[in-house]
């Protein structure tokens, strides 16, 4: 008897299990994170060095940092050979999506930049740098444009939205980061900064890749721009994590669907004027516009 009611318990136990789990991925569903892309420095330490310790130092102190922080700068061990490291999460991003990433993150940059010195990867929510440098508080403005090359736009309804966003964002601290969801006009925004600048510098980094992205990109419907230190966004369909209503109230998406952005590197002619520039680490990620085709993602 006792033991046919402990196998009752056991199937209502799994049952209750299965239960919340269908529930827990539903309502928390984990993202899954592919890199958009990297840069490394060529300049590289050697293996069991001081600097390679403190490196693996500094990742596990982000990573741990990583799941109750959105956005963080760090450092590990003493100079000479201090790692200098931050990430942050698009603060739209539950704190278990902000983990999952940065986990992938170092997995990934630690493949990519295999010894490097520097690295950045960038995905679609969040990103991670580290250095033997002491970047802090400068905004860096290099990165690369990203466009939907499937529909375009004449509206400057998303430029003036983003816009408002550039001046706002700076002066939400500790964060740095704003979101604009106006769902009846399909029009979703967000701007950020790394947690390491300041307001000044914030908005100073958010201006030049607005300008940027106007010099470049604005006809499309759909474009972003993600320097080094600073992000803007903007879509016609929803990609914000925190919006509750966007899936019934937006517009069905575009009849060809595919889940992630095509990952097609830079237009020719700027990978050719990137190799021109590689004196430095910060003239490899380059000032020049790499334009990643962004094909539609919903
Ligand atoms: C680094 O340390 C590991 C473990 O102690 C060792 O197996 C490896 O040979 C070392 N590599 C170098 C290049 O010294
Ligand atoms: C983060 O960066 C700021 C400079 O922008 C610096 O003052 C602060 O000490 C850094 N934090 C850590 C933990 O290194
Ligand atoms: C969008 O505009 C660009 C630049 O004017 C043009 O080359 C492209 O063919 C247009 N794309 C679509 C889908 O209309
Ligand atoms: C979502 O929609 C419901 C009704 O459709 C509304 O009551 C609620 O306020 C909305 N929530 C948000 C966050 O907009």
């Amino acid at each position: 008897m006792a033991s046919i009611l402990l196998r009752h318990n056991k199937a209502l136990c799994a049952l209750f299990f299965l239960l919340f789990m269908i529930y827990h991925d539903t309502a928390m569903a984990i993202l899954t994170f592919k890199p958009i892309k990297a840069n490394c420095a060529s300049t590289k330490y050697t293996e069991n060095s001081t600097f390679s310790t403190n490196l693996k130092d500094l990742f596990s102190i982000l990573k741990a940092k990583s799941s109750s922080s959105i956005s963080i700068n760090q450092t590990s061990g003493k100079a000479p050979d201090t790692t200098f490291g931050l990430y942050f999460c698009t603060g739209d991003l539950s704190q278990d999506n902000c983990q999952a990433c940065i986990e992938t993150a170092i997995t990934d940059i630690t493949e990519s930049c295999r010894s490097s010195k520097q690295g950045i990867i960038w995905y679609d929510y969040c990103e991670l740098r580290y250095s033997d440098t002491d970047f802090f508080g400068v905004p860096d403005t290099n990165g690369f444009a990203m466009i939907n090359l499937n529909e375009n736009t004449t509206s400057s309804r998303p430029v003036e939205v983003v816009s408002q966003l550039v001046q706002e964002a700076p002066l939400v601290k500790p964060l740095m980061f704003k979101t604009q969801p106006l769902i009846s006009e399909s029009l979703y925004a967000l701007a950020q900064c790394s947690s390491d600048l300041t307001s000044q510098g914030c908005s100073d980094c958010l201006t030049t890749i607005l300008t940027n992205i106007k010099a470049c990109c604005t006809g499309a419907k759909g474009w972003r721009y993600l320097a080094t230190s600073c992000w803007i966004r903007y879509e016609a369909t929803p990609f914000l994590q925190n919006i509750i209503n966007t899936t019934v109230i937006s517009p069905s998406p575009p009849p060809s669907v595919s889940l992630a952005p095509s990952t097609t590197p830079e237009k020719d002619g700027a990978a050719s004027k990137e190799k021109a520039s590689t004196i430095s680490f910060a003239a490899t990620v380059s000032s020049v516009l790499a334009v990643i085709i962004l094909l539609p993602i919903y």
